[in-house]
């Protein structure tokens, strides 16, 4: 009879029977109503298995009709509210680093390097977040990184021959992109082994909720070292150029950093970057590919978009310049844009810690618990979208999203809110916005296989999205332009 295993399961027992007499406690005192699942596991295979079908939402619907927007649930193990509730949501976001923390696991801090953006708090928090934000802000896109995310677009673009796996070049994009903006490198050799070895560091972080039995894990805590040595060695040629005044001025994050006046070490530059890296590249690239996953499945838009796009090309004296003024005049591009991001949902949620008992809706959520305030079952909510299920850009012509009857609460937050609101926000709707002109421009398509979407661990689909890409012969639009 193994001793510790009886006590052990003896323990989870009477865990669990704690939590069941704080559930059932007095209204005003008690938890929100919910389930809490088997010992142990929860509820968590109950929610992977519906987050690797095609149509999560079940998981969520069901448990919201039984207790409501606001429920207690456990998973990974943890128990955790899980919030569908927009104010609730909202008082989340706002009350960061007051009421709740952001919370990750031990494995996902280690990937990630313990000086990045996302696990710093406090007032280092808020002084790394904003320099993030003007670093990212839309004078800084407009006057240098527009040129640059439409030239390596192209770029890449070029290289295309008839079948691609649209997620792969995306990805390619993406990466490029950020190492640009980050420490102002062209594509080339170096970038493209730093890229390897950094594939290896993301996958590690898909290895939740069992990183400690993967080998993928291991790998990619050994790729985190090869790729932080490369950029250590970056970093330290760029701080001695700069110390013997040798150094150009560059207009790169690495620049902002060193110039600071805040004396950062090596160590956390690397950290720094390196997360930056990791936060924009998974999420742009998936919005680019499903937002042409979603146009191909939706012909009238599609058909709508390039009339948009054509009419801006025929407009445009050189086709390869796209200016902030051409952006700036692609209404249904960003209807598009809004759209994919509401369904797509790349970012279905935020995990964070309450630090004290919490009182919200009339219920009680004690310090310590875990809660999720769920963005997905949100946007996806019939209450405030109409056939909230469906790809349908239009809905976002006449009004910029809808807001909670009463209280006026924001329902539409893709990127998050609060002190912790994406740095990346208007970065990803412009890289966007330029891949979606340079691709119905440039090309006509059609997927080459069936391919299915899933959420878990990330949103994405099975295969990558392999497409057939045809070069356009010039549209007539753009003829009569140039004629
Ligand atoms: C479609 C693309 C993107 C989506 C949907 C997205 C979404 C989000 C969300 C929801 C958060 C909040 C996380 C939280 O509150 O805990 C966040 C944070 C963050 N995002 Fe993005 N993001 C995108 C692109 C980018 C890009 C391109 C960058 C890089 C420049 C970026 C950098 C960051 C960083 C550094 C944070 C952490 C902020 C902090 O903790 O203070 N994101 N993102
Ligand atoms: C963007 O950030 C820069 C500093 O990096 C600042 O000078 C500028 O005023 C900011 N612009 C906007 C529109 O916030
Ligand atoms: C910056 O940091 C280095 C080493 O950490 C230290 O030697 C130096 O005095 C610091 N300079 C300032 C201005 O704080
Ligand atoms: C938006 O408004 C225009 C004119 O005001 C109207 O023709 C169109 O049908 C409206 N679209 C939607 C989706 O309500
Ligand atoms: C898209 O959503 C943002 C909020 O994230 C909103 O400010 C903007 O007006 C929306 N755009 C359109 C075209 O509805």
């Amino acid at each position: 009879m193994d001793w510790s295993l009886a006590v052990t399961i003896g323990a989870a027992l009477l865990a669990i029977f704690f939590l069941f007499l704080r559930l059932t406690r007095p209204r005003g005192h008690r938890l929100p109503p919910g389930n809490l699942g088997l010992p142990l596991v929860g509820e968590t295979l109950q929610l992977i298995s519906a987050y690797k079908s095609a149509n999560p939402e079940p998981f969520i619907d069901e448990r919201v009709t039984r207790y409501g927007p606001l429920f207690t649930t456990h998973v990974f193990g943890e128990p955790t509210v899980f919030s569908a509730d927009p104010e609730t949501n909202r008082y989340i976001l706002q009350n960061e680093g007051k009421l709740f923390e952001c919370s990750y696991p031990g494995s996902i801090s280690n990937l990630l390097g313990r000086h990045s953006l996302l696990l710093m708090k406090g007032n280092l928090h808020k002084k790394m977040h904003s320099l993030t934000m003007s670093f990212g802000n839309s004078s800084i896109i407009k006057d240098h990184l527009l040129l640059d995310i439409d030239r390596l677009i192209r770029f890449n673009m070029d290289s295309w021959t008839s079948r691609i796996l649209l997620m792969e070049e995306a990805k390619k994009i993406t990466f490029d992109l950020t190492v640009k903006q980050l420490m102002s490198f062209d594509p080339g050799e170096w970038t493209e082994s730093l890229r390897k070895e950094y594939v290896l560091v993301i996958e590690g972080f898909f290895t939740v909720p069992f990183p400690l039995f993967s080998a993928t894990y291991r790998r990619a805590i050994q790729a985190r070292t090869k790729v932080a040595e490369a950029l250590n060695l970056v970093v330290r040629e760029r701080r001695k150029a700069k110390e013997e005044g040798e150094e150009e001025k560059k207009n790169d994050m690495l620049a902002a950093l060193l110039d600071s006046g805040d004396n950062f070490s090596d160590e956390q530059i690397v950290d720094f970057i390196l997360a930056l890296l990791v936060a924009g590249y998974e999420t742009t690239s998936t919005i680019m590919t499903l937002a042409i996953k979603f146009l191909t499945e939706t012909p009238l838009a599609l058909a709508q978009l390039r009339e948009e796009h054509d009419e801006i090309r025929a407009r445009i004296s050189d086709p390869n310049v796209l200016e902030w003024s051409d952006y700036k005049s692609m209404p249904f591009t960003q209807c598009v844009v809004n759209e994919t991001l509401r369904v797509a949902n790349i970012i279905g949620g935020i995990f964070r810690r309450v630090t004290t008992d919490i009182h919200v809706k009339g219920y009680t959520i004690p310090k310590g618990w875990k809660v999720f305030a769920s963005f997905r079952a949100v946007h996806l909510d019939h209450e405030y979208f109409k056939d909230a299920r469906t790809f349908n850009p239009w809905r976002w012509q006449n009004n910029s999203g809808p807001t909670v009857p009463g209280s006026g609460v924001n329902v539409f937050t893709p990127f998050g809110g609060g002190p912790r609101l994406c740095p990346g926000y208007e970065l990803a709707r412009v890289v966007l916005s330029v891949f979606l002109h340079r691709m119905v421009t440039r090309y006509s398509w059609a997927p080459a296989e069936e391919d299915k979407l899933v959420f878990f661990p990330t949103t994405r689909t099975q295969k990558r999205y392999p497409i057939n890409v045809e070069r356009r012969k010039v549209s007539s639009a753009a003829e009569k332009g140039e004629g």
